[in-house]
């Protein structure tokens, strides 16, 4: 009613001053009044960096595709398992290497992991690894005895284990790498060590 909604106003008037500093808006349908009560500034804020941040994630994501998606990030994470999982012997899958591309491959991992630290440059052995050049062998000669160790390492002895680093393929590589510098005879070469090849 026309009245009672008069002595509102009057009531605010009495209590607020003047209505339009009281944020009423100036329509009115039938007595009804808009209040405008804009939410505290804090939520506007929150609201605005919201959309901020979605802009930014969009163009990270989606439109530069700097970041990667949920199909990267998987392939990401089956390729680190499958390194980390990966069998601890090479189950017939790999076996000697002899072309000159998996050898050169091979000479790169033994650098690329850092194998003359404790085995020379030229595999020859130092006062930690023992020599990989020559016809004697702690753990054995075969493929697959040379793949064992380079994976699974032997810590006690301070052999670092390469699973977890290097994935199968990659071990199988150094390993025909090292087993092709047989009779290499570098220098500076460390005494043999371990039973003879037979
Ligand atoms: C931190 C030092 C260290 C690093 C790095 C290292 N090795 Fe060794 N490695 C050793 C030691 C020490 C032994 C001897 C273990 C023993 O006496 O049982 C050994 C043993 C071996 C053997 C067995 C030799 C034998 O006579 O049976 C092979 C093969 C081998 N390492 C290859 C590698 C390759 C390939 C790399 C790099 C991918 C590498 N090692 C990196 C220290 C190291």
């Amino acid at each position: 009613m026309m009245t009672s909604n008069n002595n509102d106003s009057e009531l605010y008037d009495d209590v607020q001053g003047d209505k339009n500093d009281m944020g009423i808006e100036e329509h009115e349908y039938d007595g009804i009044k808009e209040l405008d009560n804009p939410p505290p500034g804090w939520i506007m804020a929150i609201f605005y960096l919201t959309i901020g941040i979605s802009i930014l994630y969009g163009a990270y994501y989606y439109w530069l595709k700097v970041g990667p998606n949920q199909d990267e990030e998987y392939a990401r994470a089956v390729e680190k398992a499958q390194v980390k999982y990966a069998s601890a012997t090479p189950e017939g899958v790999f076996s000697l290497l002899t072309d000159e591309a998996s050898l050169n491959a091979g000479r790169e991992v033994y650098a690329a992991m850092n194998c003359a630290a404790c085995h020379g440059n030229a595999g020859e052995g130092n006062a930690i690894g023992p020599n990989l050049t020559d016809n004697a062998w702690i753990h054995g000669c075969s493929f697959d005895e040379v793949f064992y160790i380079i994976k699974n390492g032997f810590p006690t002895k301070g052999m670092t284990a390469f699973k977890g680093q290097i994935n199968d393929e990659k071990i199988s590589q150094v390993s025909s790498y090292i087993i092709s510098l047989k009779g290499s005879n570098p220098a500076n070469a460390k005494a043999p060590q371990g039973q003879p090849c037979e």
